[in-house]
């Protein structure tokens, strides 16, 4: 579904971000990327959503999707596969939400600028996937400004509007760490439910060593812009190659006397 080739990022004239990306991801699969800050892991989907910010640009390699380059893409395909067939959650959808909005109006604005839905199939549609979310009282919800949830009611609200269209490839950009680890365990749960229902696959940005392995079939470790350690998960972990990873295994910190990873 999602192949990336000697993919190398630039901002400016700054050393690259991502220097020699290489990915290979099947449809419904999960693939964690992890890494230090800095080490180039928004970047890196950012790029995959076409959505460099400021001077970032593509010095080398490619990005498929189907086969196709999404490169050689014009903005107006970009429109239309960004949001529908990809789409990517933040790190606290509360930023991405607009605050001075009903997420009511938001949702249903963002149903209708990508497809042809009226304002009330669009409401229900809206209020279809905050229940799929476990956002029960959907109409309340519908009706509340962003600062009147929780941060895992919003984090919720968000998901729900990335899987509107049921994406093919899902970006979730560090979706828990805002999060306190009992809403971090549903919101893990939840995106795994997802993969189960409509075959979603998911390339999960992530600090937290324990939701990636947990969560994924293939595990990236990424370093100053480059991979260090690529494989699947359970080999990566059993037989890191770089010493990076490897302390990276050790500072997991044991819970009652139990490793989670
Ligand atoms: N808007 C930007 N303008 C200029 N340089 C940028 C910009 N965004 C990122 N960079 C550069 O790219 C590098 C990688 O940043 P990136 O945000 O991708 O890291 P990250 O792995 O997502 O870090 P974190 O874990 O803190 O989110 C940074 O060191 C920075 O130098
Ligand atoms: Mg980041």
């Amino acid at each position: 579904m999602l192949k990336i080739k000697n993919l190398s990022i630039q901002f400016g004239q700054q050393k690259p971000a991502v220097e020699d990306f290489n990915l290979m991801m099947e449809e419904g699969e999960i693939v964690s990327i992890v890494g230090e800050s800095g080490s180039g892991k928004t970047t890196l989907a950012r790029a995959i959503l076409g959505a460099l910010p400021g001077t970032g640009h593509i010095t080398s390699g490619d990005i498929l999707f189907h086969g196709e380059s999404l490169k050689e893409k014009h903005n107006q395909k970009w429109q239309n596969l960004r949001g529908t067939k990809i789409s990517m959650i933040f790190q606290d959808c509360g930023v991405t939400l607009n605050p001075i909005r009903k997420i009511g109006s938001q949702y249903m604005e963002y149903i209708r600028i990508h497809s042809s839905l009226s304002r009330q199939e669009a409401r229900d549609k809206a209020m279809d996937m905050l229940n799929k979310m476990r956002l029960s009282d959907s109409d309340n919800i519908m009706n509340s400004y962003p600062h009147q949830l929780s941060g895992g009611m919003r984090q919720r609200v968000g998901i729900a509007m990335a899987m509107t269209f049921q994406p093919e490839l899902l970006l979730a950009d560090e979706p828990t760490s805002a999060l306190d680890v009992t809403t971090q365990a549903q919101i893990v749960h939840e995106m795994m439910t997802l993969r189960e229902a409509f075959g979603t696959g998911i390339l999960l940005i992530t600090h937290n060593l324990g939701v990636a392995s947990f969560m994924s079939d293939k595990l990236i470790v990424m370093q100053h812009g480059k991979i260090v350690d690529q494989g699947i998960t359970k080999e990566v972990i059993t037989n890191p190659c770089s010493d990076y990873t490897k302390k990276l295994l050790n500072s997991v910190p044991e819970i009652g006397g139990e490793r989670y990873v």
